[in-house]
């Protein structure tokens, strides 16, 4: 049996242990905000955190998070969360949206590890979540104004 906490919920799994994060966080609990991309953790596309790091959910199986934490789209709400979110409306960065919420993953964990990254710090955290519509521009100039909202309220 699989034990965890999903978005501060305990949730309780026991079926294939090789089924993965992603598909039972999409059908067995209807949070449908994490997408499926390449199935094979090559686009970010389906980026959860799990222990606070981000995680390729397409390819962690449910025997491997027994016990931790894991946060989804769904489920992300701090200072931190909040300010890419915002700073997300503010510069419009979203095009088709199916890339977006692996996006947000991804840059809220990097902010909350290094509060004033870079250029090529955002480049190398943000080079496994891949975008379609080409909205990398505009990502990294989000992380830059989340960063600076947040060096605000400091
Ligand atoms: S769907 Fe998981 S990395 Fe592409
Ligand atoms: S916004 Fe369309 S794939 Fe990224």
């Amino acid at each position: 049996m699989t034990k965890f906490t999903l978005n501060g919920k305990t949730v309780t799994y026991k079926g294939d242990a090789n089924k993965t994060l992603l598909w039972f966080v999409r059908e067995d609990e209807g949070l449908t905000g994490s997408k499926f991309g390449c199935g094979v953790a090559m686009c970010g596309a389906c980026t959860m955190h799990l222990n606070g790091n981000p995680v390729r959910a397409c390819s962690t199986p449910m025997s491997a998070v027994n016990g931790a934490t894991v946060t989804t789209i769904e489920g992300i709400s701090s200072k931190v969360a909040n300010a890419v979110q915002s700073a997300w409306e503010t510069l419009d960065v979203v095009q088709c949206g199916y890339c977006q919420s692996g996006q947000i993953m991804s840059a809220v964990a990097l902010l909350k590890n290094n509060p004033s990254p870079s250029d090529a710090d955002i480049d190398s955290a943000m080079n496994g979540n891949l975008c379609r519509c080409a909205t990398y521009h505009r990502i990294r100039a989000a992380i830059h104004n989340a960063a600076s909202q947040l060096a605000k309220e400091a």
